[in-house]
């Protein structure tokens, strides 16, 4: 059976999807949840393309030791010099490079003829080839090349020392039959193609990017490159977990094999959609809500007394927990970091005493504690938590049918200083947030607030999503709380923190372009 690598882009093209900004505990966590999933390759970023990004790459390159990490660049000698010092400590250093191939993308946007744009991807392949063991060369839009250059130009770059060539459909044009025959037209028109690896990248603007995928796969592609939940530009991108588990299931069709771990899945999209705050879809294959859930009497009476008469895949196939470990008020210390473990977070031991502090705290006012409670405090502990930037000491909110619904906020700066402010709104959430907009002196629009329990029950915990726009930075914040007002007033400061971070790291990247 042939081999397939998974190659995700999750913290590369993943992470271009519209108001997502993963910060750098972020990306390494997501790293190392993908080395547990056994993808063959990570694409950490794009280490040129700003302080942060190089930053994430290096740090993801030097922690990931069972899988090759990847950065993208262009075909510019300064792109390839950060992509070294960014991977070079890395298991397997690898480079991927990208050029576009079509004639609206030479012509409009790089403005160069096909013989130039085959001579900067030669040199560059060449140049890249001094410093990196394996060279990955994509032909961007190259689905809406002319077959001819796009032939001539993978000849040209595989002289000069790529070793795997990819094929995107970077505006998800193509057709399942097309791609395909792109493929079939690549190993019949250029010469020694055979010793080299083949690669699919396919974004879903028509909904077809996973079965094209699939289909450069039935046409010789070893490679695919893919999202964790299909997020990324646009309408996305490819999404792993559709792509393994049907590879998997139709293994008797596709006759190929993998490396992953399949088990990791469901853990690897949850951990993806909680950070990146993209909600999966309850209907989504593989890793929706629903996707294992029998509605219909006759289909739960078929389940019954024999699964497979509606069951294809079976959820402990993709990891999907059968139950939830409850811990409670007695649990000790102990108790609690080994099922952090078994949760696959990696903890320092002064987050593990912080968490044990948050887990004490609700275990007095919760009589379960289940594995989605400890998640969401994880997530508080490890990710939510700015030190440098404001924090939220107190609000007080004043609700009645018949009142004007009036917020009063105090907070604390880096620096310690106190903030407090008063507003009224039409609801208690706008009195909260026109207060906290107060606080913060600037503009902010709220373009989206979502609202969760965590689990079930009463005392279940609350947890809000939010995204918004601050100046020309669109980004998203969740907060966690027993009570909703505080779990919105949590979810819109992280959310400004991240404001503040990116606008912060912008200015740093000017400060060193201009130095
Ligand atoms: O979609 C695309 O063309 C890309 C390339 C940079 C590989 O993401
Ligand atoms: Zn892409």
């Amino acid at each position: 059976m042939r081999n397939i690598k998974f190659f995700d882009t999750t913290l590369r093209d993943g992470e271009q999807s519209a108001g997502v900004n993963l910060n750098l505990q972020e990306k390494l966590e997501i790293a190392r949840q993908l080395e547990r999933l056994r993808v063959d390759i990570i694409e950490a970023g794009f280490p040129a393309s700003s302080k942060g990004d190089f930053e994430a790459v290096k740090q993801i390159a030097e922690t990931v030791r069972t899988c090759s990490v990847t950065g993208l660049s262009r075909s510019v000698r300064s792109d390839i010099d950060a992509a070294w010092e960014a991977l070079k400590g890395g298991a397997e250093p690898r480079l991927h490079l990208f050029i576009a191939t079509s004639p609206i993308h030479m012509v409009h946007k790089l403005r160069m003829t096909p013989e130039q744009v085959i001579e900067a991807a030669v040199e560059a392949v060449k140049y890249a080839k001094r410093f990196f063991p394996i060279v990955q060369w994509s032909a961007e839009d190259a689905c809406r090349s002319e077959l001819p250059f796009l032939a001539k130009i993978v000849a040209e770059v595989i002289k000069a020392g790529a070793s795997v060539i990819n094929i995107p459909d970077t505006v998800g044009y193509i057709t399942p039959k097309e791609y395909g025959e792109i493929f079939l037209y690549l190993q019949n028109n250029v010469q020694n193609i055979e010793n080299f690896s083949l690669s699919a990248h396919c974004h879903d603007d028509l909904g077809m990017a996973v079965v094209n995928s699939l289909s450069a796969i039935e046409h010789g592609a070893t490679q695919v490159e893919c999202t964790i939940n299909g997020i990324g530009e646009r309408a996305g991108n490819a999404a792993l977990e559709e792509i393994a588990v049907a590879l998997h299931i139709r293994k008797d069709y596709y006759q190929v094999e993998t490396r992953l771990n399949l088990q990791e899945i469901k853990r690897t999209s949850n951990l993806v959609s909680k950070l990146t705050g993209v909600v999966v879809p309850p209907n989504k294959a593989v890793v929706g809500k629903n996707a294992f859930a029998h509605e219909s009497g006759i289909h739960q009476d078929g389940v019954l007394k024999e699964k497979t008469t509606y069951e294809i895949i079976s959820p402990e196939l993709v990891g999907v927990p059968s139950n939830s470990m409850v811990l409670g008020k007695h649990s000790g210390r102990h108790a609690l970091r080994n099922r952090v473990e078994e949760l696959g977070y990696t903890l320092s031991d002064e987050e593990i005493n912080q968490l044990f502090v948050r887990f004490k705290e609700l275990a007095d006012k919760k009589k379960d504690i289940t594995d989605d409670d400890l998640i969401a405090l994880i997530f508080e502990e490890k990710f939510d938590h700015f030190k440098d930037f404001y924090q939220l000491s107190s609000i007080q909110v004043q609700y009645g049918t018949n009142q004007i619904p009036t917020a009063v906020v105090v907070l604390k700066d880096g620096k310690g200083n106190e903030i407090q402010e008063a507003a009224t709104g039409s609801g208690s959430v706008e009195a909260l947030y026109n207060t906290l907009e107060r606080c913060f002196q600037t503009e902010v629009t709220l373009l989206d607030y979502r609202i969760e329990s965590v689990g079930g029950g009463r005392d279940a915990l609350a947890q809000v999503f939010v995204k918004v726009r601050v100046r020309d930075v669109e980004t998203s914040g969740r907060g966690t709380a027993q009570d909703v007002l505080e779990a919105s007033a949590k979810a819109y400061i992280n959310a400004m923190n991240r404001v503040f971070m990116i606008e912060a790291m912008r200015a740093e990247n000017e400060k060193v372009a201009t130095s």
